[in-house]
């Protein structure tokens, strides 16, 4: 008997022993080196311009810049006022209120989105053939088809919904009455068309294909288990993988997003746990768009993410998402909001969505971290660190590249690699506050401003980030693991010996 009782007890002891092993070994290792599996749930063009080879009329997609200049007047169309009231066509140069954003409807079918937001349309709901941007909510008699020449596609006619064709009758006259067809500069329906900027993300390659067939190939070609097995070999212990809000919505998400990113990220969580590797969830892009950048999968680039009711959609992407991976092993952090544009999202909108999502993920997990993405734009790096010492389990996410400034580029080589031990040094120290939350670079890249640079240089640039990022307490994840750019790619790096882990 007291043997028995014995032998119950070392089998107890035993017991808690291995559950607490198997505690340990589901604890995560920080700092975590990851990288990030960007273009990969959330597409981004400029990665992989490729994927949007097969779409028709390729260059119009949403969001696409255009500019109208008319033939016989060599005048800009432009709605007056950037939008509000009629459109006229006496403007001799173009710029903002002269440029309009595309919605499109399909290949050949558009609706025309002025610089105040108003859809460009007919007057009095298509009562009447004067063009205006008026409406803010695009119905059928904002739809207009753009008929390019086929020896000239910047050479266009523009057909209004009541199936005829626009014309500048006089600098302040814009119509839909046109029955001619020909292709000369005195008729008063042809327009020279300029695209001055286009998108390319989730949005644009969604509604450009067929919904039957976007995007699905690509999600379950781009990242395979075997890319885990790469990664962690080469001393990764973890990804972030940005998505889309519309994964809460799987398998039959709002159109043009296409289901399937669900099963992609239960997969990554699988193939993680296989190869010992920690999952950090990345919002990359929410409803409205926290940025207005294509990574956001903005429809048209502008930013529109803030009102309660934006917040509140968002928190709901975050429950859905706590719900399902709080408990899972290989979950190491949910990111609420990936690169928040100053000064369109303000510091207290963004506070009050951190609080409620940071509560949200809460109510499932005391455990998984939370980060918080520092805004973008103009803004103080220091300025979430009050906020999050209030709370427990957080980071502080920061985005290092040394580009998208000409300061970066006049710097030498050896300038470059100063400024990150210096500059990025000081700024990731002034993080780290005694009781505070954790710091995180989420993103920084091989690339950098010098604009001619040897292999060395490369090697030697990437060797003191990993040096200097390397102390940030939470870890960071390059930018990204594969994309056409090389220094881009971390698995190219690797493989070309560009950077040692
Ligand atoms: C264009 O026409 C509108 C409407 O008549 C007028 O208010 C505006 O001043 C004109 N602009 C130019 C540059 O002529
Ligand atoms: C595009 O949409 C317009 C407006 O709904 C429609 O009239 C037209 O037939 C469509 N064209 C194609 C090619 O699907």
């Amino acid at each position: 008997m007291a043997n028995f009782v014995f032998l119950n007890l070392l089998l107890a002891f035993y017991l808690s022993c291995i559950f607490s092993l198997s505690n340990a070994q589901n604890a995560i290792q920080l700092p975590l080196k990851s990288v990030n599996l960007g273009n990969w749930l959330v597409i981004e063009g400029w990665m992989k311009p490729s994927l949007f080879d097969g779409i028709p009329n390729k260059d119009l997609l949403d969001g696409t810049q255009v500019q109208f200049k008319s033939a016989k007047l060599q005048k800009y169309l432009c709605p007056e006022n950037g939008g509000g009231t009629v459109l006229v066509a006496n403007r001799s140069s173009a710029s903002s209120w002269e440029t309009f954003r595309l919605w499109r409807i399909n290949e050949s079918s558009f609706n025309f989105r002025s610089f105040n937001k108003q859809f460009v349309g007919l007057e009095n709901q298509g009562q009447g053939n004067t063009l205006v941007a008026v409406s803010n909510d695009p119905g059928n008699s904002e739809n207009f088809q753009i008929v390019r020449n086929d020896a000239d596609p910047n050479r266009v006619r523009i057909r209004a919904a009541n199936g005829l064709f626009l014309q500048t009758q006089t600098e302040t006259l814009v119509t839909a009455n046109y029955e001619g067809s020909t292709w000369d500069d005195n008729d008063p329906s042809v327009f020279e068309m300029t695209i001055v900027s286009t998108i390319r993300g989730e949005y644009q390659i969604s509604n450009g294909y067929d919904p039957e067939r976007a995007s699905q190939d690509h999600r379950n070609t781009y990242i395979t288990e075997e890319d885990f097995s790469f990664m962690s070999s080469n001393g990764l212990n973890a990804v972030r993988i940005p998505i889309g809000w519309w994964i809460a919505y799987d398998p039959t998400p709002p159109t043009p997003f296409v289901g399937g990113s669900l099963q992609a990220l239960d997969n990554a969580f699988q193939w993680a746990q296989n190869h010992g590797m920690k999952v950090i969830i990345d919002l990359h892009a929410v409803q409205g768009s926290q940025n207005g950048n294509e990574h956001s999968a903005t429809r048209d680039g502008f930013q529109e993410w803030g009102s309660d009711s934006d917040i509140q959609d968002t928190v709901a992407v975050i429950d859905f998402l706590a719900a399902r991976y709080a408990n899972n092993p290989s979950l190491a952090a949910i990111g609420l909001m990936n690169e928040p544009m100053s000064p369109g999202v303000t510091l207290e909108t963004l506070i009050r969505y951190y609080q409620m999502g940071y509560n949200t993920v809460r109510k499932y997990t005391s455990n998984a971290y939370v980060v918080l993405s520092n805004r973008l734009g103009p803004a103080n790096s220091k300025e979430l660190l009050s906020f999050a010492g209030s709370l427990s389990n957080v980071v502080v996410e920061v985005h290092y590249y040394n580009l998208y400034s000409e300061s970066y580029r006049r710097m030498d080589v050896q300038q470059n690699i100063n400024f990150i031990y210096h500059q990025r040094s000081s700024d990731l120290s002034a993080l780290s506050v005694p009781n505070g939350p954790l710091s995180f670079v989420g993103e920084w890249s091989g690339e950098f401003g010098t604009p001619v640079k040897s292999k060395e240089d490369y090697q030697r640039f990437a060797e003191a980030q990993l040096d200097v990022y390397g102390r940030a307490t939470f870890g960071w994840a390059f930018w990204a693991y594969k994309c056409d750019a090389n220094l881009w790619s971390l698995k190219w790096m690797i493989e070309n010996n560009y950077i040692t882990l």
